[in-house]
């Protein structure tokens, strides 16, 4: 199977040797080509360059993108689209004034999610989930991470992993499980808390283990969820298992967790909307990548990520849906780089930056995802005509996406 792409406007995110991370000031960089070509063989990007130099490819597709932009696929590292039902009603009492901890208090928020998705059967949970997924594949999404995180029972969330790799299975997109082992404390461990993280510890991660589906785990790390102290239990228990962190940290307090996901090798901390300078040193030097989620600052009314802190420190940044019931249900990276320019003041270069290769990074796949780079995999969105890529984030809660190819696949 042989596909070229011809006549590209601007081909972005170009880069000749395989570029796994962007830090700091090189985020303002954005390699294109422009008036540019792109060939593709099974699954995987064979050659490109300037279309005055496409010759001699025999190819049974040809698709041909004047006036369109090619980019990499999204790369969206933080979601939790395995969910039953929604929180309609919970985001009309904030309207009227309840916050979003107020909500939780009074039995809503994940634990509301949690009782929804335990009564809810396996397949139809599959059904809910994959059409969300569907949905953000159409809007330009190749790659995600996918949380378990509500079921708070060993059965629950073992009905959640599996329905993450039945995702695997039938959907073209690169899915990554992490098992979200902590994340609300159910009512019935409330005033035994110990007892629940020995739950998670001995119970939950050995069996989450056993199924092989997930590298990588994660803790609400947070008031009136979970302390530092359950946090590093947690991880160290992952850690027997192999299991990286990937964590939710600082998203209404600092408690330390950045440092302790560094101490651990996080993969990635994520959140951050309160941040300090600790938090910052404590990311220098680490292979630990911050993650930013502006929809939910947007949907929460709560401050964004200082975003600019981080990258003019030196430091790499993603950024992510972290599309779910509560605090951001959209799955549209196409807002989330936008929202970046707007509220994170990142350049459109860096927004980019940050939704691709460092969103691949993110999911520990960047050797294979989020440029445009020979050898790596073909997962691709072709824009709708527009001058200049500067015009993805400039035309807020637009769809830029004209067609996406995953792996080689044009759907
Ligand atoms: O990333 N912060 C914790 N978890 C989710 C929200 C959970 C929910 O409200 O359902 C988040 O924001
Ligand atoms: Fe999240």
């Amino acid at each position: 199977m042989s596909l070229l792409i011809t006549n590209i406007k601007q081909l972005i995110q170009v880069h000749d040797y395989n570029t796994t991370i962007i830090k700091g000031s090189d985020m303002k960089k954005l390699p294109i080509i422009e008036n540019a070509y792109l060939y593709i063989e099974n699954d995987t990007i064979i050659e490109f360059g300037d279309m005055n130099d496409c010759e001699g490819f025999d190819a049974e597709t040809v698709i041909d993108a004047t006036g369109k932009l090619v980019l990499p696929s999204w790369c969206d590292s933080h979601t939790h689209i395995v969910y039953a039902g929604d929180r309609t009603s919970e985001f009309v009492d904030r309207i009227n004034g309840l916050s979003y901890a107020e909500i939780a208090n009074k039995g809503g928020g994940i634990l509301n999610s949690a009782k929804t998705l335990q009564d809810t059967s396996e397949d139809e949970l599959f059904e809910q989930s994959i059409k969300r997924l569907n949905d953000l594949i159409a809007m330009g999404t190749g790659a995600v991470e996918i949380k378990t995180g509500y079921g708070l029972t060993v059965e629950a969330e073992l009905k959640m992993l599996r329905v993450i790799k039945r995702m695997k299975q039938e959907s073209l997109a690169i899915i990554i499980p992490t098992l979200l082992a902590a994340h609300a404390i159910p009512e019935e461990f409330k005033t035994k808390k110990e007892d629940y993280i020995t739950y998670i510890t001995e119970d939950l991660i050995p069996k989450a283990a056993e199924l092989n589906i997930t590298n990588y785990v994660d803790v609400f790390c947070e008031e009136g969820y979970f302390s530092i102290e359950d946090t590093e239990a947690i991880l160290e228990a992952g850690k027997k298992f192999n299991l990286r962190p990937k964590i939710h940290v600082n998203q209404f307090n600092i408690l330390g967790g950045i440092a302790l996901g560094v101490k651990y090798n996080a993969l990635s901390v994520d959140h951050l909307e309160e941040l300090n300078d600790d938090d910052i040193e404590a990311l220098k030097g680490s292979d630990t990548i911050a993650v930013a989620l502006p929809g939910c600052s947007y949907f929460l009314s709560i401050p964004y990520t200082q975003a600019r802190k981080i990258i003019d420190a030196g430091l790499p940044l993603a950024i992510a849906t972290d599309y779910n019931p509560g605090s951001a249900p959209s799955g549209n990276m196409n807002f989330v780089v936008s929202a970046a320019c707007v509220k994170l003041r990142l350049t459109p270069e860096e927004a980019i930056n940050a939704a691709t290769v460092n969103g691949a990074y993110a999911m520990g796949i960047s050797n294979m995802y989020g440029s445009i780079t020979r050898g790596k995999k073909a997962n691709i969105i072709i824009t709708k005509p527009m001058n200049h890529y500067s015009e993805i984030p400039y035309a807020f809660a637009h769809n830029p996406v004209d067609q996406v190819i995953i792996n080689g696949q044009l759907l």
